[in-house]
Order: structure tokens, then C-alpha cells, then sequence
């Protein structure tokens, strides 16, 4: 397959596409200025991002509909150009709460529909107003589901997950690999113990050859491979950088250097969550 910044979308079996390149949306809404995610979202699109993971839990997801419906409004995108991916959160895993979840999600969005909707983590909270309930000792009040859990996996050159993509490989199976430049590293949920992924000499070299970043790499190494990627920036540099990753390919050799520096270690191990009964990452996949 060549990829190109007009043509790199994946074909799904229900006869839908998803786009190999997406722009991550999850800021730190305590840090994070309103209104920076809508911008970031107008100048994605502007870039040729048609991409956009999203989520409520994000607390920015208005933005993010907003940013579409004025791409819309002035003519430079049609709804169906975008794939937007929405996420349904821990507290609303029961199954008669998924469609009004939903419908929620599309009203802040106020689009008529998501192209994709996930469940954010296999783990249950207990349903409510509250997003993280938790008891009167300030632990979190889990919920009993019976998950069947079908769901995104990180993926980076740290973390290649080469069983997994075998498997999906095997099924047609697409993944979407989340964290694809090794997280903000932000010690309040990020594992800070593996080195700064952008930092790797390999990748680093690797991309001096090509007049690209450490992060271009990481990114070109997955969509190479048929894993879409969703990097957050909210910078407008870095979100047109992100983008840059059609001109060049990466030779097999160059893959397979960066397939070894896997190192199966994770950034997002969420342990403060690890007594959950459907902790996801105690198994292998
Ligand atoms: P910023 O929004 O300021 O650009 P991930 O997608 O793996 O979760 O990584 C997101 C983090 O990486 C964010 O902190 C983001 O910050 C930063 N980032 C995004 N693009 C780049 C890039 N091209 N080079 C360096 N850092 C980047």
C-alpha cells in the first residue's frame, strides 16, 4: 500500500475506512487552556488530519464538535471526510446505559453521529453522576460487568506488541495504537520508569538520515505496519510535523532495528487501578 497524506485509510470489513493518522485529543483539563483543543482540531484539519480521537471523559469533547462543524460550516470538509472516534466511560459499562451514553456524546459534539465508539477501559466504575466514584475513604467504588473486553492497545516502538498484531493480522483486525510517541509523561498516570521513547538514539539516527524527527519515525514505523495512530499534539508546529510522514518510507532493514527496541514495557499501566477485578494488564496478549 502507498501512503499518501490524501490517501491512508485502512478498508474495514463493514465497508467504512479509518485513517492510519489521528489526532489525539486528551490534555490535562486542569493545565490545558479552554479553547486550545478546538483550535488544535481547526488546524488538523486545515493540515488533512480526518482523524480525531476524542472522548467525554477528556472534559473537551464540545470543542472538538465544534472544531468539526465550523471545518463544515465554511466548506473545507464534508461530516463523512472525518472519522471521529468517541470512548464510553468506566461508569457507563451497563449495557442500557450505552445508548444514552452515547446520545449524550453526540449532543456535546451536536454531530449526528461518531464513526467509532470504544469502551475507554475494560474496567467498571460504579454508575453515577460522579466520573471517578469513590467511597467515604476516598477508594474508588468499582463495578462488576461481564466484559468481553474488545479494545485499543498501546503501541510504540517500546511497546510493538508483536503477538497481538499477529493475532489481529490473522483475524483483519485493525488496531489503533494509543500513546504512539510514549505518552506527556505525566508522572500522575504515566509509568516515568522507561526512558523517554523520542529520546532513542536509534530512532533518532534513523531520522537524520531522513530530515525527520524521532517522533515522525515512530510515527511512519506504525503506519507502515498498518497500525493507526493517533498522536496528541496541541501544538500547532508539532501537529503539522506529526503529519509529515508521507514523503519518506522506512527500509526494511530500518524497521526491523526499530521492531528491537521493543522492550515490552508499558507507559500507561494505570496500577492504582490494579486491584480491579478486570485489571487488563496483568494478561499477555
Ligand atoms: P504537545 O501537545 O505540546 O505537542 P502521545 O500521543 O504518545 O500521548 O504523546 C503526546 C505528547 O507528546 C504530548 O505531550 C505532546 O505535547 C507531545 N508531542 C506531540 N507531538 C510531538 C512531536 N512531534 N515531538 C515531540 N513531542 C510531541
Amino acid at each position: 500500500m502507498s501512503l499518501t497524506a490524501e490517501r491512508h485509510r485502512i478498508p474495514l470489513s463493514d465497508g467504512n475506512s479509518i485513517p492510519l493518522l489521528g489526532l489525539g485529543t486528551y490534555a490535562d483539563p486542569q493545565k490545558t487552556p479552554k479553547g486550545s483543543c478546538l483550535e488544535s482540531v481547526k488546524i488538523a484539519i486545515d493540515t488533512g488530519y480526518r482523524h480525531i480521537d476524542g472522548a467525554f471523559v477528556y472534559y473537551n469533547e464540545h470543542e472538538v464538535g465544534q472544531a468539526i462543524r465550523e471545518k463544515i460550516a465554511e466548506g473545507r470538509i464534508k461530516r463523512e471526510d472525518i472519522f471521529y472516534c468517541g470512548k464510553l466511560w468506566n461508569t457507563c459499562h451497563p449495557p442500557e446505559l450505552v445508548r444514552p451514553t452515547l446520545e449524550k456524546t453526540l449532543k456535546i459534539l451536536q454531530l449526528d453521529y461518531v464513526d467509532l465508539y470504544i469502551i475507554e477501559l475494560p474496567m467498571a466504575f460504579k454508575p453515577g453522576d460522579a466520573i471517578y466514584p469513590t467511597d467515604e475513604n476516598g477508594k474508588m467504588i468499582y463495578h462488576e460487568t461481564d466484559l468481553c473486553a474488545t479494545w485499543e492497545v498501546e503501541c510504540h516502538p517500546y511497546f510493538t506488541q508483536p503477538k497481538l498484531l499477529e493475532f489481529c493480522r490473522q483475524h483483519d483486525i485493525v488496531i489503533v495504537g494509543y500513546s504512539p510517541l510514549g505518552t506527556s509523561r505525566d508522572e500522575t498516570w504515566v509509568n516515568v520508569s522507561s526512558p523517554p521513547l523520542l529520546k532513542d538514539p536509534v530512532l533518532n539516527a534513523i531520522g537524520k538520515k531522513y530530515n525527520k524527527t524521532s517522533a515522525q519515525v515512530a510515527l511512519r514505523f506504525n503506519i507502515q505496519r498498518g497500525v493507526v495512530v493517533i498522536p496528541k499534539s496541541f501544538n500547532p508546529q508539532r501537529i503539522r510535523e506529526n503529519f509529515q510522514i508521507f514523503d519518506f518510507s522506512l527500509t526494511e532493514k530500518e524497521m526491523k532495528e526499530i521492531e528491537a527496541l521493543n522492550k515490552n514495557v508499558r507507559y500507561v499501566e494505570l496500577l492504582m487501578w490494579r486491584d480491579h477485578p478486570e485489571y487488563p494488564f496483568s494478561d499477555e496478549y
